[in-house]
């Protein structure tokens, strides 16, 4: 039986690796629409990223949106030191000839969770959690109607990257991730304690672009770009691949180890704004409300990931 799926995401290489991975699994995810967010880089460009990815994917049939411009309270912060001016620098992708979809991605979102089967859709969210936050606050019933919200999102025992303690796509949108976080909708929670753990090493590189296919040598040069800020601030032999790991726990949850715990965002305070309080030993009363992942078996999510992308042109 096939899992509905909606991406939310601000592509990013690590976010287009995701998209190819699920496109490339149709027996197993039917993704409804993809809706883009302002994170990585502004929504435009992320926009227009995520239709060159669906156009690599030869998926071209799958809607594109373009959602939140900016989140919820604060101004958008953006990471281009990481993922270049373009936000998908590396290969170097045809500009696309798909179009966005006119409709706004959070009417988008609301429109198909209010029209599909109650607990059938599930939200895979790879960027600031914008749309989402957006979206419950405009229509509250949609909550009960969403199956799952699986994100790439927070950190705890690998405290932050973006600050000492939050982790980015939290950090740039702290108000949306606490309004997620306290909707009653099943979570999980993939944190940078678990996409620390599965490492780009050139020889898994090499596994991509000796697949010998467009989308294989497209992954490969996507990560010989990211990485390059990931080696330098952390001196491994590979750089972490975080959004990816969203799509491989719908595909093989059995890559992955973690427990239900209260997690809850912190807002207020501007030096620890957007740290994930992961509440793992369970030392409160508050809601267990995330299934909160801490571990992959890495080399199996690669097979995964290159097998996957093997089905694609
Ligand atoms: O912190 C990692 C997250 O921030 C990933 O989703 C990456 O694409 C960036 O958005
Ligand atoms: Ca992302």
């Amino acid at each position: 039986m096939t899992r509905k799926i909606i991406i939310d995401t601000d592509p990013g290489q690590d976010d287009a690796i995701a998209i190819l991975l699920a496109l490339a699994s149709p027996e197993d995810l039917d993704v409804l629409g993809i809706v883009a967010v302002g994170g990585n880089i502004g929504l435009a460009q992320n926009a227009r990223n995520a239709l060159k990815v669906v156009e690599l994917s030869g998926r071209t049939e799958v809607p594109v949106y373009a959602g939140c411009e900016r989140p919820m309270r604060r101004m958008l912060v953006t990471a281009e030191h990481v993922h270049g001016p373009t936000g998908l620098d590396g290969p170097d992708l045809p500009e696309p000839k798909k179009k966005l979809e006119a409709q706004h991605g959070v009417d988008y979102i609301i429109d198909t969770l209010r029209s599909e089967e109650p607990g059938t859709v599930t939200l895979c969210t790879l960027g600031p959690l914008t749309n989402i936050g957006m979206a419950l606050v405009k229509a509250p019933d949609i909550a009960p109607r969403i199956r799952e919200i699986v994100m790439m999102a927070g950190a705890y025992f690998e405290v932050g990257n973006f600050t000492p303690a939050a982790e980015f796509n939290v950090y740039v949108d702290p108000e949306a991730a606490d309004v997620v976080l306290r909707s009653g909708v099943p979570i999980t929670m993939i944190p940078l304690d678990v996409t620390h753990g599965v490492l780009s090493y050139a020889h898994r590189i090499e596994g991509f672009s000796g697949i010998g296919n467009k989308a294989g040598r497209a992954v490969a040069e996507m990560i010989l770009f990211s990485q390059k800020f990931d080696l330098e601030k952390y001196g491994n032999e590979g750089a972490p691949l975080h959004d990816p790991c969203v799509i491989a726990w719908l595909l093989e949850p059995d890559l992955f180890k973690g427990r239900k715990i209260n997690v809850t965002i912190e807002t207020a305070s501007e030096l620890t704004r957007g740290m994930t309080v992961a509440d793992y030993w369970q030392i409160t009363d508050r809601p267990r409300n995330v299934l909160y992942l801490r571990s992959a078996d890495d080399a199996g999510f690669y097979r995964l990931l290159t097998e996957r992308l093997a089905r694609l042109p």
